[in-house]
């Protein structure tokens, strides 16, 4: 089941409202960071600086063929090696990775979903122990240029919370300007 309000705008707008470099050194990911995993990975417009930035390999997960060819070909443009991109809706049927494989999960701009606590669950179960949840989303703000509608748009404090729920510790917030806030916390 799609995400409600997690239609893409055109690529190049999309990419105008982010430093997807600066935005991972932020949030932790480095080289001594091993497999990754991305819930909905868009135009791999993480996917691609992540997998130059870590030391494994990104799993990047979409449920639209459309996002998942472009985030493929600008991995093959590129010959990188360590991008999986696997076509797959995660509300449904989860992200069918092993328990505790990954090093880093990155949930950006998708818990604005129905159950966002089913999600940080299997971002949990997937993660090995001391890995990191990242998360970022649009500030609570009816200005940002883009962003899901604010009646369903979740506050920094409502990540914040689902996240504490789960069982995560040690959690930092980032500014993450001009449009987004971020988290990381620890499994
Ligand atoms: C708003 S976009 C964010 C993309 C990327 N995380 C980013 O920040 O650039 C949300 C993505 O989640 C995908 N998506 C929505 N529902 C999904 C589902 N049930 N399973 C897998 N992917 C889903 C959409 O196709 C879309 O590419």
């Amino acid at each position: 089941m799609k995400i409600r309000d997690s239609a893409m705008p055109e690529r190049e707008m999309w990419e105008t409202f982010f430093k997807p470099k600066a935005v991972l050194a932020t949030l932790g990911i480095n080289k001594q960071i091993k497999d990754v995993v991305e819930f909905g990975c868009g135009y791999g417009t993480f996917t691609i600086p992540a997998s130059q930035m870590i030391g494994g390999t990104v799993y990047a997960l979409d449920i639209e063929p459309g996002m998942i060819s472009v985030a493929a070909d600008a991995a093959k443009k590129q010959g990188l090696n360590n991008v999986r991109t696997i076509l797959r809706d995660f509300v449904t049927e989860g992200s069918g990775l092993p328990d505790e494989s990954m090093a880093y999960a990155m949930l950006f701009n998708i818990l604005h979903l129905e159950h966002p606590e089913v999600l940080i669950g299997e971002a949990k179960r997937v993660l090995k122990k001391n890995g990191k949840l990242g998360v970022i989303h649009w500030n609570y703000d009816p200005l940002t240029p883009r962003g899901p509608a604010m009646e369903i748009r979740p506050t920094q404090e409502d990540c914040w919370g689902w996240i504490e729920n789960a069982g995560f510790h040690s959690l930092q917030r980032y500014d993450l300007r001009p449009y987004h806030y971020g988290i990381v916390a620890i499994k």
